[in-house]
């Protein structure tokens, strides 16, 4: 054989060696899709455990295990108000085995960081909204207010010596935490935790004095006198804790702040899995346990068009939008 001719058939042959390959890597990714999930599921936090995000993952992960066939393990990878978490998720492979729950602080990040090593409007896909919590602006039980107008006066006696905890830049209790601040015109000694989960606990021990935090687990404590309410930040009261007025009706117009969650994986998902993981999260949206200890936490589910990775991505948008101006406004970080 001519070495001309060996070279061509060598070539030929070496085409079609490749073609079987990616025919067979194609099938065998497509196989993969089809057979997903063969083993559990990593379900990444960007907060401590105990925290509302924490329990909210928690609650869904059981049911959408179950409607997966798999475990829905709860990863919790705190710090940086749920910024470390973004990035890993943003990093992770994009083969469904890492997904990821996370708040408003996904839209909100972006203004309270110069620079993100993730974008969330590229950065991910979307599988679906899950609820939208209410705070409330707490105090430690020994603390001598007790009403909003009385811990005004407090605020306005001990300035900078009144300490408020926070899970750091990007969380919701921070924001709310700034936002109150920046709305009273003073400014408290801010204490960053890894989540509400211990910063609850230690407003429980009285190490500090306030914290804003979402209704999830903070109930409870409030209607058995562990801890003070001093307002929420919905426009109606809350029907959990009637008692409690509105920080809006005293005073705070328009104070609202609602957190919204959503259910994320890595960018590139296979649009097969992501399918799989959406009719999962809607699932355990409707199971029965899930909706019960949601609406006791006065946690309103959203409507079904929302659990869906066009409604999460819109609402995304929308908030990105949103919270920039409020942030740089009230000039948060401090
Ligand atoms: C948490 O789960 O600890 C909270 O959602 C943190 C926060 O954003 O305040």
């Amino acid at each position: 054989m001519m070495e001309t001719e060996l070279k061509i058939k060598n070539f030929v042959f070496s085409g079609i060696t490749a073609a079987l390959t990616a025919g067979a890597l194609l099938s065998g990714n497509a196989l993969a899709q089809k057979d997903w999930p063969t083993k559990s599921i990593n379900l990444v936090v960007p907060f401590a455990a105990g925290g509302p995000t924490d329990s909210i993952a928690r609650l869904i992960a059981v049911p959408m295990g179950q409607a997966l066939g798999q475990t829905v393990v709860v990863e919790n990878v705190p710090g940086a108000g749920g910024t470390i978490a973004s990035t890993k998720v943003a990093r992770a492979a994009p083969d469904g085995y890492t997904i990821y729950i996370h708040h408003m602080g996904m839209a909100t990040a972006q203004a309270l960081y110069d620079k993100l090593p993730y974008d969330p409007m590229t950065s991910f896909e979307y599988v679906g909204q899950v609820a939208d919590v209410p705070m409330v602006l707490l105090g430690k039980k020994d603390l001598p207010a007790n009403n909003f107008k009385e811990l005004e006066a407090y605020i306005k006696a001990n300035g900078s010596k009144v300490t408020m905890a926070n899970a750091g830049p990007g969380a919701v209790s921070q924001l709310c935490g700034l936002l109150f601040q920046s709305r009273m015109g003073v400014k408290l000694t801010n204490i960053p935790y890894k989540g509400t989960g211990p910063a609850l606990t230690d407003l429980l021990g009285g190490q500090v004095d306030l914290l804003c935090d979402q209704t999830t687990q903070t109930i409870p404590y409030i209607k058995d006198g562990r801890v003070k309410a001093f307002g929420t930040t919905t426009m109606k009261r809350l029907p959990a804790i009637p008692n409690v007025p509105t920080l809006n009706e005293q005073g705070l117009k328009g104070f609202e702040v609602k957190v919204w969650h959503g259910v994320y994986t890595p960018k590139g998902v296979p649009q097969p899995i992501l399918d799989k993981l959406n009719a999962a999260l809607k699932k355990a949206l409707n199971s029965p346990d899930v909706k019960k200890r949601l609406e006791d936490a006065n946690i309103d589910i959203v409507p079904a068009s929302k659990v869906s990775a066009k409604g999460l991505k819109d609402h995304l948008d929308t908030e990105i939008n949103v919270w920039g101006p409020v942030i740089r406004k009230a000039n948060i970080p401090d």
